[in-house]
């Protein structure tokens, strides 16, 4: 029986891959994007008020109203967007969901979604799995900026949307306010939505700030924000996001989620509406837990022989290990991650999985930091013995 072509064509996520050989040597993993530290006190009592309080049964599918009515508050609060909590707000299954339903809900066959690599990896299988045609922009280091020229070019009369992750991973990018205003320019002149996947919001280094493309003049009608308790409250595993949109985009959302998953887990929705009351000293110590990793990290990279670029954002570094490639006599980024996990127990993520063009990503590799010190402390002892 020949089973769908789509789903053969996808490969198994390489960060399993390296997570499932650093398991067999007893190994730090650095790969894969999520704390493993404590999530905090306050948060886990409301999840366990919640289900104590028997909210157990399913929530209203498109989201309870008190988180989509805290999700209002809350990027009104951050994000200066004004949000219509009954008509712009879909609960989903994480932002996964959020930007699978999203692009479900807008493509037809023929239409084209630009994707800027190096990208999230999900994004690549959400386009082909929506029937849209992918066209890829690079953001090219040290500093991962992407020429305005090619963008342009890339837009045309099949451009349905463009998919913008900010701040970035794998780059650690923040996309500036000139880049988004120039991203807006053209989404106006093609008449294209922007898909903007918000998820590292709230961690930001150097004075660089979050902005959300839909706020600027003109784009909420035509702009798709997703975001989710992931990332900002460390609670990968509890699986709630949220897509915002205009109404007649939302009322397509909503019906994609609902067939998609029903809804996202209902007690977890009210605990994540309690976080998003959370006052500015939570948001400014999980940005500067992450601050001190960041640079505690880079330090010990650089003196370990690789290449940094720059990164203003979210929790991840995509170095340049080409040095480090000779030294270990390999031949590409599969074989320096394999050989890496060998000598020092630490995993790290191939470059060329966030890559179509894997020329692009063959002398690269992504290290996650978002993890307790006592790891980062034990990583660099390991990495140490590499020089
Ligand atoms: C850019 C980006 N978007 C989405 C996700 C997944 O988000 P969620 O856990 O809310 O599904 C990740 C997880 O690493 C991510 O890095």
């Amino acid at each position: 029986m020949q089973l769908s072509k789509t789903a053969s064509s996808f490969t198994e996520s390489v960060i399993r891959e390296m997570t499932r050989i650093c398991d067999s040597v007893n190994g730090i993993n650095l790969s894969q994007g999520f704390p493993d530290f404590p999530t905090e006190e306050v948060i886990k009592n409301a999840a366990v008020k919640a289900i104590l309080e028997d909210v157990n049964q399913y929530s209203v599918t498109f989201g309870s109203e008190n988180l989509r009515r805290a999700i209002a508050n809350k990027v009104k609060r951050f994000n200066n967007l004004t949000v219509d909590a009954e008509n712009e707000i879909t609960v989903t299954c994480g932002a996964t969901e959020a930007m699978l339903c999203a692009l479900k809900a807008v493509i037809n066959p023929g239409d084209e979604v630009i994707i800027f690599e190096p990208f999230y990896e999900n994004y690549g299988p959400d386009v082909i799995l929506s029937g849209a045609a992918a066209r890829y922009i690079t953001l090219h280091p040290p500093k991962w900026q992407f020429d305005y020229e090619e963008l342009r070019r890339a837009f045309n009369e099949k451009t349905k949307a463009i998919v913008i992750n900010t701040p970035n991973n794998p780059t650690g990018k923040v996309f500036s306010k000139t880049e988004l205003e120039y991203i807006a320019k053209l989404c106006k002149e093609f008449n294209a939505l922007a898909i903007c996947d918000e998820i590292y919001e709230h961690i930001t280094y150097d004075g660089e700030t979050h902005i959300s493309i839909a706020s600027l003049p003109g784009m909420y009608e035509r702009s798709i924000t997703i975001n989710s308790a992931s990332k900002t409250y460390s609670v990968t595993g509890w699986r709630v996001g949220w897509a915002i949109a205009p109404p007649n985009i939302t009322k397509l959302i909503r019906t994609v989620h609902d067939f998609m998953t029903v809804g996202a887990p209902a007690p977890l929705q009210e605990a994540v509406a309690y976080c998003m009351e959370l006052k500015e000293d939570y948001y400014n110590k999980l940005c500067n837990h992450y601050y001190e990793a960041r640079n505690y990290m880079s330090k010990v990279l650089v003196d370990c022989g690789f290449e940094l670029y720059e990164a203003q954002g979210a929790y991840y570094f995509l170095v340049n290990c080409e040095q480090l490639m000779k030294q270990f006599s390999v031949k590409d980024d599969f074989e320096f991650s394999r050989a890496l996990i060998e000598k020092t127990g630490i995993a790290t993520v191939p470059g060329t999985s966030f890559y179509v063009n894997k020329l692009k990503g063959f002398h690269q590799v992504r290290f996650c930091y978002c993890k307790s010190f006592d790891t980062l402390y034990e990583s660099e002892k390991r990495l140490r013995k590499l020089v």
